[in-house]
């Protein structure tokens, strides 16, 4: 019953940094991200065909869709596509708080339908999931994916749609170098035998695997990125020069290879964009090759540095 079938480009262009408020050293990024340099992302991406953009009503409190919007402005609707996301945490009172957070999501979107819709998490995956159908059927939401949710999860969700003739079309999970439990859990290869889309997310746990931080360079001082990653720079050190140096044999970053890396594994990388100059990156990424030795390499260095970067809001895996 499903629409279209899901189309994604390589990369898909992460905006949670764009719900911060713009100012150096404030919100969970504390990058410092003016509305005429987001503009230049969005030009930039849009040329080189990165027209996915993920957002989330939560990012920002709804800031970061509403600059996403303002940022696309001119753009014909057609020419991009829009994902955006359920948090059953913030789920209203009314009679369906699903529909209602969308309906917020579509006007400070300025749009009447989103291409993907996520349920967040997995707080209640019987209570929320019901409520994508009819969304579904009205051409709301013209595609739906779970995030953060275990394999068990996933396999509810789906049985759920099943039943009205949908399925979970993608799965959004955090995946890196440094976090691998989606590979683990043997999600990765349920999605690759099921024809299910995996998007990893914090493919550069949120800059500290781009090379450009280090002990003496830390993020953001007053971030809260700054407060999860400042810690374990030290124990970064090996890998991320070892990707700098297999990068530079490229003409690439340390960044590039670890797009390139989530791309070889087989998954679509979610990147959160906050510079024009961060879409050569993607662009370099999509055409390097690893070698099977170079990736287990890079996996045993990840492995050696010790450090558990699970997200504050995922559950054990
Ligand atoms: N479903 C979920 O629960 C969930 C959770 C987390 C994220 N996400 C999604 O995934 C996206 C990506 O995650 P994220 O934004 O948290 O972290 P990320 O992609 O791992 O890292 C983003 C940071 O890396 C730097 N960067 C980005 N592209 C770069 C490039 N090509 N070269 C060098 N540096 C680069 C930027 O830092 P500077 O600005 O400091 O340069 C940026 O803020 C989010 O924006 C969001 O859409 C979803």
């Amino acid at each position: 019953m499903t629409s279209k079938a899901l189309t994604v480009p390589m990369a898909v262009m992460g905006t949670w940094a764009w719900g911060d408020s713009g100012k150096a050293g404030e919100g969970y990024f504390g990058t410092q991200l003016s509305e005429s340099g987001l503009r230049e992302v969005v030009d930039k991406a849009q040329a080189n065909g990165f027209t996915l953009w993920d957002t989330a009503a939560v990012y920002g409190a709804g800031r970061s869709e509403t600059v996403l919007a303002q940022a696309l402005m001119g753009y014909d609707r057609s020419e991009y596509q829009l994902s955006t996301k359920f948090t059953p945490q913030m789920a209203g009172d009314g009679g369906d708080p699903v529909a209602d957070m969308l309906e917020q999501s579509l006007q400070r979107l300025s749009t009447d339908y989103v291409d993907l819709y996520w349920i967040h998490n997995p707080a209640d995956v019987a209570r929320w999931t019901p409520s994508l159908i009819p969304l579904l059927k009205s051409g709301k939401i013209k595609h739906v994916g779970v995030s953060n949710h275990s394999m068990e999860q996933i396999a509810a969700a789906d049985r759920i749609l099943g039943e009205a003739g949908f399925r979970v079309e993608a799965v959004q999970n955090h995946y890196s170098l440094l976090y691998r439990s989606s590979e683990r859990a043997g999600i990765l290869e349920h999605c690759r035998e099921n024809d299910v889309r995996f998007f990893s997310y914090m493919v550069l746990e949120q800059g500290a695997l781009t090379g450009k931080y280090s002990p003496a360079n830390p993020l953001p001082e007053g971030s809260s990125r700054a407060g999860v990653y400042n810690g374990i720079l030290p124990q970064l050190q090996a890998l991320t020069h070892r990707m700098g140096t297999l990068g530079e044999d490229r003409g690439a970053s340390a960044a590039d290879i670890a797009t390139a890396w989530a791309i070889a594994k087989g998954t679509t990388p979610i990147v959160g964009v906050t510079k024009a100059g961060h879409i050569d990156g993607l662009t370099r990424a999509g055409g390097i090759e690893l070698a099977d030795e170079e990736i287990a390499e890079l996996e045993a260095l990840a492995d050696a540095a010790g450090v558990d970067t699970r997200g504050w809001w995922e559950q054990e895996g």
